[in-house]
């Protein structure tokens, strides 16, 4: 099969609303022509993002209904820790209720004023934890994740050069940690192969320096080492995590990606005595050490979650699924990342729609005209969420590249989904000379794709 068909099959369903395009045209200029403003009920197909979306299957739910609610040492946080030890083999698992805490936790553990993070590519909450302890965020990817272009396997690989480039400028003592993204989101949902695991482990194994993963997307990483890296094609997906990890000290974790789960994270490490002194700081900011902000549920939820992701013929659907409607896009020629990575599909809006200059949002006039015309709700990852003003020229400087991410929430939406989504914005890319770009009418000084008020442009 070319496409494997869903391994799973419907119990429940949650009815969606269809909307008419009368509808949609007051909805969306209500909310200034942003999508995050828009009440999700009036959304046909959400591909905002693949985070917390997830469908939970009826094991999932099952577990649920165990929830042990003990204030300490709850059933399910003894099983939540047997399983991640089982799968990542760290020392220590702490649970805390989403990713960002965990980052928030190790860095303002181990990070002091000038240190400096290399990662392939930080993760905006990463790079943000980063930089609130008055770190350096460092991108090391190879060059070859920065062209939508290249068809490279590994495009999340982290540059050896650039890494050793940056251990001697700053010197090592200036690196507390050196972390690797899976997938390496900000670059397209790349993977990273074990090869590339296993030269950063030594090099900063050679320097002394902790590695540390951003695990979110590992399952979905460990299958596409599976699928492209020699000498994997006949392991499982947990032999491959396995190994992975091992090169590692520690790990951060959402668990609302390959967790399965709606809520949830971790933070997991080697370490005995930094692990104390982030349970400590755990207790003061999320909760006591057996929860970490999250319910007795949640925590088997996620147990659950993280040993069905392992399933290979659940990957098998995930990573072909998003490369289904990838190739549908591609068939009509229109311009998207390639290749298409793990759980989401970004389009070109620069090739996509090159009348509109980056100064008009062509990002934004496209996610706006998909929702009008079809319902759908992407992300725009350009000028409205990145550009911004040089200090010193005063100039406005434009991001690289101008995406829209379509990301698919894990098991949640069906093939004939993503026909419906491949043929709305065919249609559109057809009709593509009569898009306008748009201008800011408010937004805020940070983050201002969240809230910015915008207006269509009349010609
Ligand atoms: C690579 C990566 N790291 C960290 C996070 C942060 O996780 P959370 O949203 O659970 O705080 C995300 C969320 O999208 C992510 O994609």
């Amino acid at each position: 099969m070319k496409f494997p068909a869903e391994p799973f099959r419907i119990k429940v369903v949650e009815p969606i609303k269809t909307t008419t395009k009368e509808e949609r045209e007051r909805l969306i200029k209500e909310a200034g022509y942003n999508l995050f403003l828009i009440p999700a009920e009036s959304i046909f197909i959400d591909l905002l993002t693949d985070s917390g979306t997830s469908a939970m299957s009826d094991n999932q739910w099952a577990g649920l209904m165990m929830g042990d609610e003990s204030y300490a040492g709850s059933k399910n946080y003894y099983h939540f820790k047997e399983t991640v030890q089982h799968i990542f083999g760290f020392k220590h698992v702490i649970p805390t209720h989403q990713g960002r805490v965990a980052e928030n936790l190790l860095f303002s553990t181990i990070l002091k004023e000038g240190d400096v993070v290399p990662n392939n590519i930080h993760f905006d909450t990463t790079r943000a934890n980063v930089e609130h302890n008055k770190a350096k965020a460092l991108d090391c990817v190879i060059d070859e994740g920065l062209d939508p272009e290249s068809e490279y396997p590994f495009k999340g690989n982290l540059d050896i050069k650039k890494l050793e480039n940056a251990i001697e400028s700053y010197g090592k003592e200036r690196i507390p940690l050196i972390m690797i993204t899976i997938t390496n989101n900000s670059g397209g949902g790349q993977p990273v192969s074990m090869e590339n695991i296993r030269s950063v482990s030594a090099l900063a194994k050679k320097h002394g320096i902790p590695l540390f993963f951003d695990a979110c997307r590992f399952a979905e990483n460990c299958y596409f080492i599976k699928q492209r890296e020699k000498g994997y094609e006949n392991k499982s997906i947990l032999e491959i995590a396995r190994e992975l990890f091992s090169y590692g000290d520690g790990c951060t974790m959402s668990a609302k990606k390959d967790g399965l789960v709606n809520i949830g994270g971790f933070l997991s490490l080697n370490d005995s005595k930094l692990s104390e002194e982030i349970t400590n700081m755990l207790i003061l900011i999320e909760g006591f050490s057996t929860y970490g902000g999250l319910a007795g549920r949640d925590l088997e939820a996620i147990s659950r979650g993280l040993r069905e992701v392992l399933q290979e013929d659940y990957l098998e659907f995930r990573i072909n699924q998003t490369r289904y409607l990838g190739e549908m896009l591609m068939e009509q020629g229109i311009p998207i990342v390639k290749p298409v990575g793990g759980h989401a599909v970004y389009i070109d809006a620069k090739r996509f729609l090159p009348h509109i200059p980056q100064s008009q949002f062509p990002g934004q006039a496209l996610i706006v005209a998909l929702y009008t015309e079809a319902g759908v709700r992407a992300v725009e990852i350009g000028s409205l969420m990145f550009a911004h003003n040089d200090q010193e020229s005063g100039k406005t400087v434009y991001p690289e590249l101008e995406l829209v991410r379509l990301a698919i929430p894990r098991r949640v939406y069906t093939s004939m989904h993503m026909q419906y989504v491949a043929e709305s914005i065919t249609e559109l890319y057809r009709n593509r000379n009569h898009l306008k770009g748009l201008t800011i009418e408010y937004a805020p000084d940070f983050l201002r794709h969240f809230t910015a008020r915008l207006k269509p442009l009349e010609n």
